[in-house]
């Protein structure tokens, strides 16, 4: 089955750039990205491209060239799925913040939003294609609701996980290690499934589309999505034996990464993992294998997040206890407050947790970040409701220059790896901040030498003190 008409439900950091790609790879495939909140879409249509509603590097340029040829951006949903004989469903599915499950559940309203409307809809057959992470055994909720809708129009789900990390997402497209795509073991199943596998050909060797059954698709996305955070916290608890005991982190990385069954990739000590999938998506594994009564399994997994929330309150603590046990009324520069570089999103960035650490202690903090917003980061506080709104404004502000952020401040702590940190005059800074001068790296992004022969007292994730001296 050729397709000519693509629908694609949720126009944020997975739907736009995928459907960017898919669109400029196949000139001949109309693509519509809808959304029900119409500043997105406004902003996916403005003719300024450094207005798109998310930041990611080379999507201008993609924009720019499929734009108005065969990728639209709508919120006229209906249409859009009555047009197209594949619908891709990309909206959020965050944890449950209610009832059963709350705190570690996938909500699925959202889900199940769009499979009553596409139900609603559809007269003629669809192939519906999850893209968003879901639960195993997402697919056959759907299909439940779209089987019953009585009016005749047959609908096969496909399972088609998206694997891009944010910040390199359209090479992550554009050069994907795999592409996944789950469907059912039938003759309908083979065919929907050849569909899509037609679409990825069009720039993907075939020998990297791998096709499965559906739940083996949608485990798979959470098992990887586990794997990768689990080699985060793993390193992050050898972070906190090297500061005590000697050894350098990025050294032990490097030894173990040389192992060709360990890999060098993933190894990076940091203030902890962030991001709007890693927590959700251990979460949502530990309560399938709960679910099941898979106790020791969902322990297993667990320790991921309680590890990477202790090197998050960790980080926050040391300053405290460096700062000679007290940060009220001391001014802490934060430098970054995205998840990683490369990205404004700033979802479960470990900065939100830390700042509201010190905020507790009454630090005052003065955030620089080359590309999250003012209102985004107020967002985010407000969010945690820790204290009022107008509290955290008092003791948070926003600047828009590293020097300014950093004058007469007590300490800096880095939060996000921003390549532009490195290159900044660290002189000039240390001769605008207030004596001992601080640095709290907890990205390990600095020459530790270096930041210590200028003076400051340095210290780094990973590396013990005393060795930096
Ligand atoms: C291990 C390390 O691999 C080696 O680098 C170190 O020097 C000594 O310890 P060894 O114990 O000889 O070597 O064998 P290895 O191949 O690592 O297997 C260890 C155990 O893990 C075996 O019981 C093996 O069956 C099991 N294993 C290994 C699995 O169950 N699954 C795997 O994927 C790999
Ligand atoms: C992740 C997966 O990589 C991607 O395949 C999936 O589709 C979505 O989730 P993303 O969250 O965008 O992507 O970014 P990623 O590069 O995986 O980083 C996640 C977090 O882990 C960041 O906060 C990052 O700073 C941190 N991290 C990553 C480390 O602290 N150390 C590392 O070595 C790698
Ligand atoms: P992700 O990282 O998974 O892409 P985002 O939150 O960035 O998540 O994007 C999801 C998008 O889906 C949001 O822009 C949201 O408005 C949109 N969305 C959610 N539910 C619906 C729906 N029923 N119809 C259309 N768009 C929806």
């Amino acid at each position: 089955m050729k397709i000519k008409n693509i629908c694609c439900i949720g126009a944020g950091y997975v739907g736009g750039p995928t459907m960017s790609v898919l669109a400029l790879k196949n000139p001949n495939i109309k693509v519509t990205v809808v959304d029900i909140n119409q500043d997105r879409i406004n902003s996916w249509n403005d003719e300024n491209l450094g207005d798109l509603p998310i930041y990611e590097p080379g999507l201008e340029e993609i924009v720019n060239e499929a734009r108005g040829r065969n990728l639209f951006f709508s919120t006229d949903v209906e249409k859009a799925i009555d047009e197209a004989e594949m619908i891709f469903i990309s909206v959020n599915t965050p944890t449950k913040t209610y009832g059963k499950g709350k705190g570690m559940a996938a909500d699925l309203k959202y889900i199940e939003l769009c499979a009553r409307q596409i139900a609603k809809v559809a007269t003629t057959d669809k192939i519906v294609v999850e893209k968003s992470t879901l639960p195993v055994r997402t697919a056959q909720a759907i299909k439940d609701i779209l089987d019953n809708t009585g009016n005749g129009v047959k609908f096969q789900i496909l399972s088609n996980p998206e694997f891009l990390a944010e910040g390199t997402a359209v090479q992550d497209l554009l050069t994907p290690d795999r592409v996944l795509i789950g469907g059912e073991e039938s003759e309908e199943g083979t065919i929907a499934m050849n569909s899509l596998v037609e679409i990825y050909a069009t720039w993907i060797p075939k020998e990297n589309i791998l096709t499965t059954n559906v739940w083996s698709s949608e485990l798979s996305k959470l098992v990887a999505n586990a794997f990768l955070a689990q080699r985060v916290s793993s390193i992050n608890a050898i972070s906190e034996l090297c500061e005590v005991t000697g050894a350098d982190v990025g050294e032990v990385s490097r030894a173990i990464g040389m192992d060709s069954r360990i890999g060098p990739k993933f190894l990076k000590a940091s203030v902890g993992f962030g991001g709007s999938c890693f927590q959700k998506d251990i979460l949502n594994l530990v309560y399938i294998a709960k679910t099941y009564g898979l106790n020791e399994v969902a322990d297993y997994w667990e320790q991921v997040i309680i590890m990477n929330d202790y090197q998050k309150r960790r980080f926050a603590d040391n300053i405290v206890s460096t700062l000679y046990n007290t940060v009220s009324g001391k001014k802490i520069t934060f430098l970054g407050w995205a998840f990683k570089k490369d990205t404004n999103d700033t979802r479960e960035s470990a900065a939100i947790y830390v700042a509201d650490a010190l905020m507790n202690e009454q630090a005052e903090i003065i955030v620089y970040d080359p590309k999250v917003s003012e209102k985004r980061i107020y967002e985010d506080l407000d969010y945690l409701g820790s204290r009022s709104p107008e509290e955290n404004r008092r003791l948070l502000k926003v600047v828009k220059d590293p020097y300014i952020a950093s004058e007469e401040a007590h300490a800096i702590a880095i939060l996000t790896e921003w390549d532009e940190f490195i290159e900044y005059d660290w002189k000039k800074i240390y001769d605008s901040v207030v004596k001992p001068a601080f640095v709290f790296d907890g990205r390990k992004l600095l020459d530790a030498e270096l930041m210590s022969k200028i003076g400051f007292d340095y210290s780094s994730i990973g590396i013990s003190k005393t060795q930096n001296k």
